[in-house]
């Protein structure tokens, strides 16, 4: 009796364990599912968690580079249950994102952002699904950028005046070999964190090294296998204290840039709009139909949070690309000395006027941009409704990854795509041309916003510091070398260098 009774009570949990066991295999098999034709094909999806088992996620190129040998421009990955297409090519990404711009124009939902206070209310622009409320706010953030030629000093004024400091904090260096890391970061964090917060930092102030330190932080804490699963697994999110662990970097980084707002909202005066900040709160101001259109606190912090996140690293990378580009072809180097003392001569600083003037520099500066590939898969879109690309079907809310490296280097517009040649960007007659192909700051209604004020940055920065400096390998040490490291950004390796006064 015992005996049947503890049988048949086995035999009910044993079908339950299979009954559960058909539904999960049932749910994840419809869950990953993809009845379309005309899916761009990709590697074999397995039972919950896809294709990711074959992605090197820290070094995710050395994987992506196999699938598009086996597969082609277009291809499909599944992350756990989240579809994903990378597209490759300089034809097959135009397409996407200028020709289908707004099918193409959603941004994935980032879960791992939540802790930082991002959500379906509060966005900021960068991950803001695509939408009136993200319209609203990137107009102001362009309108207000562009603006600032009405304050006291316009952004022009605030570039030249910081690439002059970065001069003196290098003059003061002297002989001494050096990595010019830190105060090629501060000067540009100091000029969005004065555009955004009217606030400048002494080089070696030590808050300012605390948040550059963070910001590095913070990227690396996005790389890897752990970020990508949180993503599309987002319930173990809610693991107590799991993301305050692993996004220490970055939730230290958010409670920092809070504290600048709440420090600037103190001083605040509507009569007189000193930053980008002032003009946000301004706006805020109008009333309740500002605050539907997004003009509200929480959104305060995440906008100018972005700029700063945006503008900064990938600024301030290219920089250390272009001084290292220079360290590695002294000869190219020399020509662009000698274009400056013809067009601007040793005494008057750089401004933006000289730039029609100075086409070599201008090709040496893209060249930078090209070679240096600072954000080579862009940043993740998703599709807005269902569409098709060069005949394939894609359904609405597909993650896209755009290859920025595939069209930078694309070896069907490129004369030598691998090789840091300016001439890329020269006719015959050395006029400057610029290649349809060159997309550093993406394309369509999602491309980078700041690429006005990156652009003069790039140009007065470069200019002020080759007009003063001749930047040479300081003896005895190797050549640096010029491949990149990855970390969501292309960065150069650390390497050392000496700036002669000219
Ligand atoms: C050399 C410097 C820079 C490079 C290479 C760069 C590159 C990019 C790229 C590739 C994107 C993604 C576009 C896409 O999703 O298709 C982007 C977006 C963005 N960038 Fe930049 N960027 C640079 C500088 C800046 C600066 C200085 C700012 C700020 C003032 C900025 C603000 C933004 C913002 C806000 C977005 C998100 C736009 C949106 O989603 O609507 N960037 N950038
Ligand atoms: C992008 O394209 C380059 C060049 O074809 C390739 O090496 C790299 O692996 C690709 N990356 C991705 C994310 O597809
Ligand atoms: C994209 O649009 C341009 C201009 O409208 C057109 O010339 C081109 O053929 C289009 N490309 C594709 C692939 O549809
Ligand atoms: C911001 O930049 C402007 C122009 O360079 C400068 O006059 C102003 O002092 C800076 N603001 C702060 C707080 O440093
Ligand atoms: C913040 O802006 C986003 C768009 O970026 C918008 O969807 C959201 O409603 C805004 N949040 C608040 C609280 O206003
Ligand atoms: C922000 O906007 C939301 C909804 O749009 C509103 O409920 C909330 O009170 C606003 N917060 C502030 C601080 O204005």
């Amino acid at each position: 009796m015992t005996l049947l009774l503890w049988l048949s009570s086995w035999n009910n949990i044993s079908v339950l364990g299979i009954f559960l066991t058909v539904f999960t295999i049932l749910v994840d098999f419809m869950k990953r599912r993809k009845n379309w034709s005309r899916y761009p094909p990709g590697p074999v999806s397995l039972p919950f968690v896809g294709t990711m088992p074959f992605v090197n996620y820290n070094n995710p190129h050395l994987s992506f580079e196999k699938f598009r040998k086996k597969f082609g421009n277009i291809f499909s990955l599944q992350n756990c249950w989240t579809n994903v297409v990378v597209l490759n090519g300089y034809k097959t990404v135009k397409e996407a994102l200028v020709n289908k711009s707004e099918d193409f124009a959603d941004r994935p939902y980032l879960p791992i952002y939540e802790h930082l206070g991002y959500g379906h209310k509060s966005e900021g622009v960068i991950i803001a699904r695509y939408g009136r409320a993200w319209k609203e706010l990137r107009k102001f953030s362009l309108t207000t950028l562009r603006n600032f030629g009405m304050g006291k000093k316009s952004l022009e004024e605030r570039v030249s005046e910081e690439a002059g400091f970065l001069c003196s904090a290098i003059s003061s260096e002297g002989d001494r070999p050096f990595n010019p890391r830190i105060l090629v970061n501060n000067a540009i964090c100091n000029v969005i964190c004065n555009i955004t917060y009217g606030e400048r930092f002494d080089y070696g102030d030590e808050t300012f090294k605390k948040l550059l330190t963070l910001f590095e932080n913070s990227l690396h804490e996005e790389v890897g296998f752990l970020p990508q699963l949180l993503n599309v697994v987002p319930i173990l999110l809610r693991i107590p204290g799991l993301p305050q662990k692993i996004f220490r970097c970055q939730k230290e980084y958010i409670n920092f840039v809070e504290k600048l707002v709440y420090m600037h909202k103190k001083t605040w005066n509507p009569a007189y709009t000193r930053d980008f900040t002032d003009a946000f709160l301004k706006e805020m101001a109008k009333g309740k139909e500002a605050e539907e259109n997004g003009f509200n606190k929480s959104n305060l912090t995440l906008v100018t949070s972005d700029l700063l996140v945006a503008g900064s690293e990938t600024t301030s990378t290219t920089l250390r690309w272009a001084l290292l580009f220079m360290l590695l072809y002294p000869e190219i180097q020399s020509k662009v000395h000698k274009e400056i003392d013809k067009v601007i001569g040793r005494n008057r600083p750089p401004t933006m006027a000289d730039q029609v003037n100075m086409p070599y520099t201008n090709a040496v500066i893209h060249e930078v941009q090209r070679c240096g590939d600072i954000v080579p898969m862009g940043v993740p879109h998703m599709t807005y409704r269902d569409t098709e690309l060069q005949g394939f079907f894609i359904p609405k809310g597909t993650t896209i990854i755009t290859n920025l490296t595939s069209v930078l280097k694309d070896e069907t517009v490129w004369k030598k795509p691998k090789e840091f040649y300016p001439e890329h960007f020269l006719n015959e007659n050395g006029q400057f041309v610029r290649p349809e192909a060159f997309l550093p700051f993406s394309a369509g209604r999602r491309a980078c916003l700041g690429e006005q004020l990156a652009k003069m940055e790039l140009f007065i920065f470069f200019t002020t510091l080759m007009q003063k400096f001749t930047f040479v390998i300081p003896e005895g040490q190797p050549r640096p070398r010029e491949d990149s490291y990855f970390a969501f950004t292309n960065s150069p390796h650390p390497y050392q260098l000496r700036a002669v006064p000219r």
